[in-house]
């Protein structure tokens, strides 16, 4: 039975490159890190599974990583874990060096000293933020670097190390140059899960308007469960190589607060331009999207657009398999459902406590 590593476990990818890797026989293991509060929401369903184990580790700590790995001995090693947040790198951009940039170069040497140099491969998850600034539309593996963060700086030394082991050492280690990929398990502070959320809270009457920075920056965006099983493609391909995994279709954040909104029933139509744009529900006239200088970043990264055609050729994988309508749809449904379920919680509470108060339950 093959063994994977994977950190970052508890992370949208982790989640689902786990669910993958379990279905195609492996025995997994995850690296986690302690909290005051213990939150594995989207890892709670393999937790039990006899061919699903926890470690605790931590990028910034080396022995903790040459430990886990020099025990689990893996064959393969997926290094997903990361300050993955553009915005927070810029109030934290040591930590995110510390974690994005140095921890690559960690977990390499931790597979060198623990003496798997030459049997275990490794993906290193890099980033379409690499291109950042961006010099050429679309972007392939030979589109030239421009990071313009401080988080797409540090996982650009990620990306350069990991190519340096690979060449100075003979190991078999690669980086995907993933774009956008969200989900139902998207992290909520991320643009598209933002606005699936706000178009379900609002359309059951739990949020009034949905606040938003820079409405026309152009994203490519994916299915994470789709993105994963390119993860496990790269690392059984004959040699160690980079690919630029993404849709090949661009939209504005703009767009997609449109067809999001479109799936709970509420048409929007924009109106002003820049700090003044607004998206008004056609049928009401009600403002429900406004722009808040506050999600501006210092500098924003505007024009992502992937071309697959390397990963289509080479590994034969379909970066049409989910398209970008049926990734909203998911998306809003599943938040839909979420929402529905808080407030029926809500309810069940508000009539307790009045029963409680009239004494009809005690
Ligand atoms: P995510 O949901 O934010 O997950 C990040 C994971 O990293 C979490 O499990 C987190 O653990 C873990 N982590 C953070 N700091 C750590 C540390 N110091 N030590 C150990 N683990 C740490 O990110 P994602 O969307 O799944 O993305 C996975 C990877 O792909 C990241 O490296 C990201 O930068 C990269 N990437 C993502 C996209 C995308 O569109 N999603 C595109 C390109 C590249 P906790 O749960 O404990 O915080
Ligand atoms: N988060 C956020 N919140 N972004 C907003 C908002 C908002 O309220 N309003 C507009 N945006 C714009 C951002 O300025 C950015 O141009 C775009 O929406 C996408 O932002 P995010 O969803 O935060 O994602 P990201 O592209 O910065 O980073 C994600 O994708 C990268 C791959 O390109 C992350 O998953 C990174 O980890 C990943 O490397």
């Amino acid at each position: 039975m093959k063994k994977a590593l994977i950190t970052g476990v508890t992370g949208q990818d982790g989640s689902f490159l786990s669910e993958f890797l379990l279905s195609k026989g492996y025995d997994v293991h995850g690296t986690i890190r302690r909290s005051s509060v213990d939150f594995r929401e989207r890892i709670a369903h393999l937790e039990g599974n006899p061919n699903f184990h926890l470690h605790y580790a931590d990028l910034g700590d080396s022995m903790s990583l040459i430990q886990v790995i020099g025990s689990v001995r893996p064959d393969e090693i997926y290094n997903l874990a990361a300050q993955s947040h553009v915005q927070v790198s810029f109030d934290a951009p040591e930590f995110t060096a510390n974690v994005d940039a140095t921890g690559v170069l960690r977990i390499l040497e931790a597979v060198r000293l623990s003496g798997l140099a030459q049997s275990c491969r490794i993906y290193q998850a890099s980033t379409s933020e690499l291109y950042g600034k961006v010099e050429e539309v679309p972007q392939n593996e030979n589109t030239p670097f421009h990071p313009y963060s401080p988080y797409a700086v540090a996982k650009l030394y990620g990306h350069w190390i990991v190519k340096e082991y690979r060449e100075a050492y003979n190991m078999f280690c690669c980086s995907g140059i993933l774009f956008n990929h969200e989900s139902e398990r998207r992290g909520e502070t991320f643009v598209t899960r933002k606005i699936t959320l706000a178009a379900a809270r609002i359309a059951q009457g739990k949020q009034k308007k949905l606040y938003l920075g820079n409405l026309s920056s152009l994203r490519d965006w994916g299915y994470a469960k789709d993105y994963v099983e390119c993860m496990w493609l790269m690392l059984q391909n004959d040699k160690p190589e980079d690919f630029v995994i993404a849709t090949g279709v661009q939209h504005s954040v703009r767009d997609f607060c449109h067809y999001a909104f479109k799936h709970v029933g509420i048409e929007l139509e924009f109106t002003g331009e820049g700090a003044d744009e607004k998206g008004i529900d056609k049928a009401t006239g009600e403002v429900l999207i406004e722009v808040s200088p506050d999600f501006y970043r210092p500098t924003d990264v505007v024009n992502l657009w992937g071309d697959p055609t390397k990963a289509r050729e080479k590994l034969g994988w379909n970066p049409q398999k989910t398209t970008f309508e049926e990734l909203v749809k998911i998306m809003v449904e599943a938040d839909m459902a979420k929402v529905a379920v808080e407030r029926a919680s809500e309810q069940i509470r508000t009539n307790l406590a009045e029963y409680l108060e009239r004494g009809i339950v005690k």
